[in-house]
């Protein structure tokens, strides 16, 4: 079967920094996947390799079947691939509304996809009028999202949206991956928040220092209990001598 997206032996680094170090992961349609790991652990790195924004990283990385190793950034949206990067970008200057219409293609496709948007996330509509710079976290989180989503994606790639949200604000944000998913839109989340991670994922990739340690169904891995030490990285005393798989 053609995964939807199939990354092997993935390598990258920034100078003499190691960060990815021969990372294999497929995501298939109608699946959320999940890829936890510790802080500096390489999710951001490997999500932004998806997105050619790494040169000379190493490795293969197919779409729908084709490799899309050398193509252009701007071209992996147009593909189907959407990205809403750690940091909740949104233009602060432009209302709710704006930010998402400047992320579609043409105004009237744009604005259909936007009331898709709204029904993902209620709380942007009760604030379409509202300035970027206006939002509360949460409020810029959901609207980063919408702004990934306005091209109807086969796959978003969601990096660490729960950062910075209070518990309920969390949740409320990362229940919406279920709903993504179900609209036909496949969504790796990296996140370091492990438990709602796995709670709204079918299955789950552990990274750890550039290697994926641990693969399973993001069940299976919330019933083993074994989340603590290895997956939040800092206190585990195998943090530097990680296992491939
Ligand atoms: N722009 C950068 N320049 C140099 N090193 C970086 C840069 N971005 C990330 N790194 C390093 O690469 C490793 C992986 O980082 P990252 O992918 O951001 O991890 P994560 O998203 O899991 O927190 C870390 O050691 C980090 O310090
Ligand atoms: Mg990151």
């Amino acid at each position: 079967m053609t995964h939807l997206l199939d990354i092997q032996n993935l390598a990258a680094s920034y100078g003499q920094i190691q960060a990815l170090r021969g990372v294999s992961l497929t995501v298939d349609a109608g699946e959320a996947v999940a890829l936890v790991g510790a802080n500096g652990a390489g999710k951001s790195t490997l999500m932004k390799c998806i997105m050619g924004m790494l040169a000379g990283a190493a490795g293969d990385v197919r779409f729908d079947g084709q490799s899309i190793s050398s193509l252009p950034v701007s071209s992996r949206a147009d593909i189907g691939i959407g990205y809403s990067p750690e940091g909740r970008r949104v233009f602060p200057g432009l209302t709710v509304h704006e930010n998402l219409l400047v992320a579609s293609r043409d105004k009237d496709s744009g604005r259909a996809r936007a009331e898709e948007v709204y029904t993902f996330f209620p709380a942007l509509r009760e604030k379409i009028s509202a300035m970027g710079w206006a939002l509360s976290g949460g409020q810029q989180q959901m609207l980063a999202i919408g702004r990934a989503l306005m091209l109807r994606p086969r796959l978003l790639l969601l990096d660490e949206p729960s950062l910075g949200l209070s518990p309920i604000l969390m949740t409320e944000v990362l229940n919406r991956v279920k709903d993504i998913t179900a609209s036909g839109t496949a969504v790796l989340l990296a996140e370091q928040n492990v438990h709602k991670a796995l709670s709204v994922s079918h299955r789950a990739y552990v990274i750890q220092l550039g290697l994926m340690v641990r693969s399973s169904a993001s069940s299976e891995l919330l019933a083993s209990g074994d989340l603590s030490s290895a997956f939040l990285g800092e206190s585990s005393p195998s943090a530097a001598t990680p296992k491939i798989i």
